[in-house]
């Protein structure tokens, strides 16, 4: 089976400064090489962000790379940390501003469509020390005065804007779950990183609604969009996967896009008292600064189930979890290195859920992708990994992809997670994602099969569905 993808379909793979780049020539400390300075245990085989993939040194020829597996589009970010000299004036870093200068003109040189995301996890370490990063009103004003200079030097290349990265990870993993720095437990500064990036995002559409100068310019919010599925239709999971969506999707997309919160989500936090602190206008920017379009990152559902523990235990954290459970649904398709179930079907309802309530937005996946370790155990005399579970996994999303376009939701593209391997936060190394292989000593890269493959599907924009595939999807 063939499937056919529209003539204009983004075709690409995204990563991001912090992850890609490497630290040099970067006079700032972002939170993760601060992390990483400080307590370097917590990164897998003790690896941080300094050298990465070397993209700071190599971006030439990695973007060669990129366009020899066939893309015409790819997302990175650029570093606040890298770019400003001085946060509180925005004053610029001139080799940072040179570094991304000759980045976006080598996209386009090589005839890529750069994507580019103003925040993607990091954060320069000095605010977080002085304000509390983003659980200060004073950050919200520094980042945009940053996503300004960015419009300003860089929107009549570049078209496509994003304000964050997943937003939702910021908030959740550095003030509830401890993955990120400030890694602390307070439910309540959770709510309030989470309102502040809000508030930050809108701001900087509205200062990108006043500097861009490309016509063509738009922009929008990449979010990580977990769709939450009941682990039966009883009462009491269908209501946990009700508040799982609010506190897992609906956070941020109904603001983002319609621009006003799940009023459901307000009342929840107001009676827990972890409400955040926010005035009439900034409800107001909200109001008046949604996105032109959408990125969605989608690696795993989400099974949620009634929580085990009641809300009302004593001296406990408040979490959102309190109000559902994770459902480890027995017999489930996972990915055992990351420890993500695999379920391509949620595409689809990922596709049919922005068409039918969020006005059929324009949107991409942003990111897609799977994580495996030790993927040496499969190169051949060549050095050629022969990752064809990556190209069984792409074909799979891809396939659950069309049938949501088919059903006339506006996707417009594909990304994946990753181009080239990257460095994955604390996991740094240990999962390689890319369609093309990092050797970490030595940098040479080399493509995968899996990046062969997706040449040819970028090219001709036809997804061959194998037999085996096909008979285990149609309805
Ligand atoms: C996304 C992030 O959540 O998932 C990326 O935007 C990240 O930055 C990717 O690398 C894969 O997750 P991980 O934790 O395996 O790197």
């Amino acid at each position: 089976m063939v499937k056919k993808f529209p003539n204009d379909f983004w075709w690409g793979a995204a990563s991001s400064g912090p992850q890609s780049e490497g630290r040099f020539n970067k006079k700032h400390s972002s939170n993760f090489d601060y992390l990483y300075d400080t307590r370097p245990e917590l990164f897998y085989d003790n690896v941080g962000p300094n050298t990465a993939s070397n993209f700071y040194n190599s971006f030439r020829e990695d973007i060669k790379l990129l366009k020899d597996i066939g893309f015409n589009s790819a997302r990175t970010s650029i570093q606040w940390a890298r770019l400003i000299d001085d946060f509180e004036t925005a004053t610029l870093d001139p080799d940072g501003v040179r570094f991304y200068n000759d980045v976006i003109d080598e996209y386009i040189k090589q005839g890529i469509r750069p994507v580019i995301a103003l925040n993607h996890f990091d954060l320069p370490v000095e605010l977080e020390h002085k304000y509390g990063g983003w659980l200060s009103k004073h950050v919200i004003e520094l980042y945009v005065k940053f996503a300004r200079k960015a419009f300003e030097l860089y929107s009549a290349r570049v078209v496509d804007w994003f304000t964050f990265n997943e937003p939702i990870v910021v908030a959740e993993c550095g003030y509830l779950y401890q993955y990120h720095y400030p890694m602390i437990v307070d439910g309540k500064k959770a709510m309030q990183a989470a309102f502040n990036i809000q508030v930050a995002s809108a701001k900087a559409i509205e200062a990108f609604r006043k500097y861009n100068e490309n016509p063509a310019g738009k922009i929008g919010i990449v979010l990580n969009l977990t769709p939450p599925y009941p682990a039966s239709t009883i009462e009491w999971d269908m209501l946990a996967s009700f508040h799982a969506n609010l506190f897992k999707n609906r956070m941020f997309l109904d603001p983002s896009v319609l621009g006003e919160y799940p009023k459901e989500l307000l009342s929840i936090l107001e009676n827990d008292g972890v409400i955040w602190d926010a005035s009439n206008d900034e409800y107001q920017v909200i109001k008046e600064n949604t996105v032109d379009y959408l990125g969605v990152n989608f690696y795993h559902p989400f099974r949620v189930k009634s929580p085990e523990i009641s809300a009302d235990a004593l001296a406990t954290d408040w979490m959102p979890h309190r109000y559902y459970d994770h459902y480890e649904m027995p017999g489930r398709r996972m990915n055992m290195d990351r420890g993500w179930e695999i379920y391509p079907q949620a595409l689809y309802d990922i596709g049919i859920n922005i068409k039918e309530n969020y006005g059929n937005i324009p949107w991409f996946v942003s990111e897609n992708g799977i994580g495996i370790s030790r993927e040496e155990r499969w190169t051949d005399e060549q050095g050629v990994v022969h990752d064809n579970y990556r190209i069984q996994f792409v074909t799979e999303h891809l396939y659950h992809l069309h049938e949501a376009i088919e059903a006339g939701s506006n996707c417009f593209g594909y990304h994946m997670w990753t181009p080239i391997d990257c460095w994955s936060w604390c996991n740094a190394y240990k999962n390689r994602y890319g369609f093309i292989a990092t050797d970490i000593r030595t940098q040479i890269k080399t493509i995968k099969k899996s990046g062969h493959w997706f040449k040819t599907v970028a090219e001709t924009n036809n997804l061959n569905v194998p037999k085996d595939i096909s008979d285990k999807f149609v309805k």
